[in-house]
């Protein structure tokens, strides 16, 4: 089977007290081994609802979805979970690294919860993956004495260190400026030229432009699915997200204004 994703009218219902938020209201699509797919749309629009979902961290209230063959629904929660490590390697906005362990220690962690690995070979995976990111030289460093764009190299590495067949990244440059973001989805287009499925979820037009196809989700549906090349047809500009950045500007100036 060539379908790495397949998920067919998911649905996903909050139910708080009386009241229900529609997160998502029927998505359907199917993402192939090796596609490189930014998931993109407004603040609430259900994308970490989605990521959730497709990162089997969460169950659908109605609908079906596939991971590499696999019926997820049908799946019990401990082989849910073991699926779940093996072939999901998750990335996201706060790096969730461990402070007091150092960069070597932090990426060789999923292969001690997998057990049955030596500590040797541990290591000797761990610095593989963190040369694989560029990191070779900041193994043990601690995670204050490296940059953010480091940082998140490190995320990436823990993530890559199971050798996952699907990269799941939750908004990871939103933590980033805008260089390092470029960095960061550069070494993302690198994994995936070897192969693996990447999948970015985003609000941020410059980042789901460096993938090759995008799905856009709005209030719980899915809006639009394009290649990337061709979903901003004058030159990169994103007319249909542009009221969505502009929100952002004056709440932050409200924050740094009171004194
Ligand atoms: N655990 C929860 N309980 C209740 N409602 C939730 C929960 N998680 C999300 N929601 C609601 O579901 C909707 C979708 O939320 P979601 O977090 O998926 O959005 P998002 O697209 O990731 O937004 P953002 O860009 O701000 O991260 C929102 O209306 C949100 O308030
Ligand atoms: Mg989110």
């Amino acid at each position: 089977m060539n379908d790495m994703i397949v998920v067919n009218d998911l649905r996903r219902v909050y139910y708080m007290g009386e009241f229900e938020v529609h997160a998502l209201r029927g998505v359907s699509f199917t993402i192939k081994r090796g596609e490189f797919v930014a998931i993109m749309g407004p603040s609430g629009s259900g994308k970490s609802t989605l990521m959730n979902l497709i990162g089997c961290l969460d169950t659908a209230t109605a609908g079906s979805y596939t991971l590499d063959g696999l019926p997820v629904e049908e799946l019990d929660p401990a082989l849910l979970a073991a699926v779940r490590n093996r072939k999901i390697g998750f990335v996201f906005q706060q790096f969730h690294l461990l402070a007091r362990a150092t960069a070597l220690q932090n990426v060789a962690l999923p292969l001690a919860y997998r057990g049955g690995i030596p500590a040797k070979e541990r290591t000797a995976r761990a610095a593989a993956a963190l040369e694989r990111v560029g990191l070779g030289e900041r193994m043990d460093h601690k995670p204050h004495e490296l940059s953010g764009g480091q940082q998140q190299r490190v995320a990436i590495a823990r993530a890559l260190v199971n050798q996952p067949a699907l990269l799941l990244a939750d908004e990871p440059t939103g933590a980033l400026d805008t260089k390092t973001s470029a960095e960061i989805m550069g070494l993302f287009s690198d994994l995936n030229r070897t192969g693996m499925t990447v999948v970015v979820i985003t609000h941020e037009p410059d980042v789901a432009h460096q993938t090759r196809r995008l799905l856009e989700i709005r209030d719980g549906l899915l809006v639009r699915d394009v290649p990337t090349a061709t979903a901003w047809p004058h030159d990169g500009v994103p007319v249909s997200l542009a009221p969505a950045n502009r929100r952002r500007l004056p709440l932050r100036k409200m924050w740094r204004t009171p004194r």
